[in-house]
């Protein structure tokens, strides 16, 4: 399908979603939101893909909310279109992995949309930002609870605060991204990530991403125990067996989603 904000490729059992408003440095706009709701929505149903990656351009992942739209509304406008939210709360309900790749600004909500993602891998341009205070406003797409989780309150306060962005380096060190790479590299490492998941048992890989999102809903004791079933749980499926046959038959495992 053809997006106006978006190009989308799969291959290789991946859905490489790119963000594509070049003039806005890929700034959210609604048709944005409502694309990539549909494009992730497509991905997951589809059976060819096994992973999925969401990138922006050299310059920028995502600037933040579209600003222009957003300007003239008022409070009305913004609460009866709940806005951001339905769009949001679909790419939540993917239950394929998805990797954010980001290289250049990831402000606002561009810094949110990486957040809802499962990972982040970051090119050494990388710059992350709240800076919704500039604007008179507070981050509206999860600012304020993903970032204080990743990087804790201190650092989340003064993300928030001041609007300052964080580069690179001080993100992987704060536990906002799981690894930086030279620009250059940035899509080939991902891919190579993605393509590594796109090998797993899809049945594992999706046990993985409920278990470790629920260490962010529940209580530790209730998410050990989530964990522990989900891992009896596993072992009544064929790629349980496939698994630890192959290991120890000192061979690669063939999984086959069973
Ligand atoms: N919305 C709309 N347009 C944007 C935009 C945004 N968030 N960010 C950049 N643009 C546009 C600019 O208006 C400019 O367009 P024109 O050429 O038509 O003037 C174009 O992209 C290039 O931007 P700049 O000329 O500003 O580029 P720069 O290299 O000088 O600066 C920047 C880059 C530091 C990222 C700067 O563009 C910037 O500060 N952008 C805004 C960042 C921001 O405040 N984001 C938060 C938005 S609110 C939000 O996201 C709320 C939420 O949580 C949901």
């Amino acid at each position: 399908m053809a997006y106006e904000t978006l190009i989308v490729d799969i291959d290789n059992h991946i859905a490489l979603i790119r963000l594509n408003r070049p003039d806005a440095l890929n700034a959210l706009n609604s048709t944005m939101l409502s694309e990539l709701a549909d494009a992730l929505t497509a991905a997951d149903k589809n059976d060819k893909v096994r992973c999925i990656v969401i990138t922006g351009s050299d310059k920028a992942f995502a600037a933040g909310a579209d600003i222009k739209e957003m300007s003239e509304k008022g409070f009305v406008d913004m609460f009866q279109a709940d806005f951001f939210g339905p769009e949001t709360e679909a790419l939540l309900r993917v239950r394929k992995p998805i990797v954010a790749a980001v290289a250049g600004y990831a402000l606002g909500g561009g810094c949110e949309l990486a957040m809802m993602c499962d990972f982040i891998i970051a090119a050494d341009t990388a710059k992350f930002g709240q800076p919704e205070i500039n604007l008179g406003v507070v981050a509206g797409i999860g600012g304020t609870q993903r970032l204080t989780r990743f990087v804790g309150k201190s650092k989340a306060m003064d993300m928030h605060l001041t609007g300052r962005f964080m580069d690179a380096e001080e993100a992987e060190r704060s536990g906002l991204v799981s690894r930086v790479v030279p620009a250059g590299k940035l899509m080939e490492e991902t891919m190579a990530a993605a393509a590594k998941i796109a090998e797993k048992s899809q049945i594992t890989v999706k046990v993985v991403k409920e278990a470790v999102n629920r260490s962010y809903e529940t209580t530790l004791r209730e998410g050990l125990l989530y964990e522990r079933r989900v891992f009896h749980m596993l072992f009544n499926t064929k790629d349980q067996k496939e698994g630890m046959s192959a290991f120890l038959e000192k061979r690669q495992p063939q999984f086959r989603d069973q």
